[in-house]
């Protein structure tokens, strides 16, 4: 497959943006006509952002499936289009050609029509990183099912509001899944969720772990059996159903400022056409290129990353089931040399918890097969930045710095590998067709360089937000109403004398724990679920390896005598309202809050404490009762 919008050089970056500037719609028709249709657009763009209300691609028919899987099988349906390494290096690893692959997808397309699933319904997936997700996810794509992956590390809670907010009335999911030592029993996580949603009627599940499960009659199948009914009928490809440009592809939820995650809504045409040229230009992938993203599928960089831009491209996709340093810590780089991985890409928290493992778990791994180095999530702060060059690329591997969000479907402001120049802790320079600003806190553009301001983006891209599921106002209110006609990201952000961007880090409330983004509203609410929480504020801080960790001040009615009992109370609280993930690092039972007379938590002097700079805690003369900050100080962990 060759790409006719791949940029190879910098000139042709220059002639890219400024075309994609001046003339966006003619910019991204071109970028489109390489795909497959079912039938062509009418207009390519109708947009304002004040309801907001974006359309690419309109009356624009097509079945992203076909473009991630049929166009490839004449010219390369043998290729390797999903290979997995699974968690355990002594068990077999598997490779889905594209032919394997369409065949997978079409018998599981015909498991969900068996099982009821029609176009338009929501489809929840909770499951560990095995083929069987992505084959589970275009099999929704192929008949219009909207998936929304949630991630095997959120509680049976946090599953509940999601099956609710989408109304998902199937789940697919396993028995369990492997994660380094541990065996998560996914489908006992589910039948917890289920309790409180009746409106669920089919469950299907694949047998991964041979854990023992309760299996409902009525409601939940075997995956394994439900194929053996499509065999036994006779396999017959399922056509790809239309469905407009417009029509959501899946929903992914994800936290706000607000205790309550929202589920961003993803179109099919935009989404494709961004997302593969995004994947294209910055990781310069060639056909052949093993691409190795070692993001969860549950997140948006594995939705993007891993299954749809790849596919979609006609490249190889490596997926990789457990832990970075289980066995051991060298686990990534025996994938590397085994596989002949060309693309790594990953997150800096990983690269910083590999660092700190030393150059042993890299003896004898022959890495020479990389060509470039990706990484995602959160800042990369230079010394990571520096190993991951020296150590892993051999100095030798244009590294991208890719900034982009769930909401943006794909990557928009990076480098691009070898054709745009890097610079250490810069995500560098918007793609094609991204139009950044920096706002000042009065709502006026920052223009010029060397320069600070809030991030917004000024234009629609194609693979943009297009709602928040189920409540539109919400979307408004949270991208769109902050800065008139414009997109608010909630990240902050330098540009440089050259006009390089760097990311400083989200000025809302809501952290970045590992890449992983996390509400501070949301962990406070779980906290204040056990019994004996009177308040809680939630803030972050600075951590080595995480980036950022959560430190809980939390007023408690009857602190146990054992302290550390009562700390673990809470994580546990927490665990079981969010999930693990949402665990704080650091808990201080305080009596008060620092409070205005009005009774807000002037959060920006906990934010100081926890991240102990006590020196600069600024006027704390306006607070309700000032003695609170001392005290709290003194009692710092
Ligand atoms: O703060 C930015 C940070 O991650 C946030 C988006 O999180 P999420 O939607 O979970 O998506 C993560 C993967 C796309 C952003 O608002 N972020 C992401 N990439 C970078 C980054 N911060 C700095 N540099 C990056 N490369």
């Amino acid at each position: 497959m060759s790409y006719p919008f791949q940029i190879k050089s910098p000139d042709e970056y220059n002639k890219a943006y400024k075309q994609s500037i001046d003339d966006p719609e003619a910019f991204w028709a071109a970028v489109a006509e390489t795909f497959l249709w079912k039938k062509k657009w009418d207009k390519v763009l109708a947009w304002n952002f004040r309801e907001p209300d974006v359309k690419w691609f309109i009356n624009g028919k097509l079945n992203i499936t076909e473009n991630c899987i049929d166009r490839h099988l004449i010219s390369s349906g043998d290729k390797p289009a999903i290979i997995w390494e699974p968690n355990d290096p002594k068990e077999e690893s598997r490779t889905l050609t594209y032919s394997e692959l369409h065949y997978s997808v079409n018998q599981f397309a015909h498991v969900l029509r068996n099982n009821g699933v029609k176009k338009g319904d929501r489809v929840c997936i909770y499951m560990g990183m095995i083929p069987e997700l992505p084959i589970a996810m275009l099999a929704c794509a192929r008949i219009g099912a909207i998936h929304s992956v949630i991630f095997g590390g959120f509680s049976a809670q946090s599953i509940s509001d999601r099956l609710q907010d989408a109304g998902a009335e199937c789940i697919i999911t396993c028995d369990g899944a492997y994660r380094g030592g541990k065996d998560i029993p996914l489908k006992n996580v589910i039948d917890d969720a289920l309790v409180t949603c009746p409106f669920v009627k089919k469950v299907i599940v694949y047998t991964r772990t041979h854990t023992p499960v309760s299996m409902t009659k009525g409601r939940d199948v075997w995956w394994g059996d439900e194929i053996k009914k499509v065999e036994e009928m006779r396999y017959a490809e399922i056509p790809a159903e239309e469905m407009d440009a417009e029509d959501p592809l899946f929903i992914l939820y994800t936290s706000g400022s607000t205790g309550k995650p929202k589920g961003v809504v993803h179109t099919s045409g935009g989404y494709m056409v961004y997302t593969t040229y995004s994947f294209v230009n910055v990781f310069q992938y060639q056909p052949g290129d093993v691409h190795f993203c070692t993001a969860d599928i549950g997140w948006i960089t594995g939705h993007t990353y891993i299954v749809y831009s790849v596919l979609c491209a006609g490249g190889t996709s490596l997926m990789y089931e457990g832990l970075p340093t289980w066995p051991d810590a060298g686990r990534f780089w025996d994938i590397v040399d085994k596989y002949k991985v060309n693309i790594l890409y990953t997150a800096p928290t990983a690269i910083r918890s590999l660092m700190a493992y030393g150059l042993e778990p890299l003896k004898g791994k022959d890495l020479s097969s990389l060509k470039v180095l990706g990484t995602v999530g959160e800042p990369i702060n230079e010394e990571a930045w520096q190993w991951y060059d020296e150590h892993i690329g051999k100095k030798k591997c244009p590294i991208v710095d890719t900034w982009w969000q769930t909401e943006n479907g794909g990557i928009l402001i990076s480098n691009m590998a070898g054709i745009t120049p890097s610079k250490p802790s810069y995500a560098t320079l918007p793609l094609p067709g991204i139009q950044p600003a920096l706002m000042d806190e009065h709502g006026k553009e920052i223009e010029g360089n060397d320069v600070s301001g809030n991030l917004c983006i000024k234009f629609p891209w194609p693979s943009m937000i297009r709602t928040t599921y189920g409540d539109h106002e919400r979307c408004r209110v949270n991208y769109f109403a902050s800065y008139p006609d414009m997109y608010f990201t909630g990240d902050g952000c330098y540009r440089d004398s050259n006009g390089n961007y760097r990311i400083t880090g989200r000025v809302d409330d809501v952290l970045n724990v590992s890449g992983h983004r996390i509400g501070t509203a949301e962990v406070e609410n779980a906290i204040n679920m056990h019994t004996g929480v009177i308040e809680s504020a939630v803030v972050g801080y600075p951590h080595d390896v995480k980036g950022q960790g959560i430190y809980a001040f939390v007023i408690f009615d009857n602190v146990h005598e054992d302290v550390e009992l009562s700390r673990k109370d809470i994580m546990q609280t927490v665990s079981r309202v969010i999930g693990p993930i949402a665990k704080p690092d650091k808990i201080q039972f305080v009596n008060g809050l620092p409070k205005t007379r009005s009774g807000k938590i002037m959060r920006r002097i906990l934010r100081k404490i926890a991240e102990g700079e006590m020196s600069s805690l600024g006027d704390t003369s306006t607070l309700l009762d000032p003695g609170v900050v001392d005290e709290i100080v003194k009692g710092k962990i």
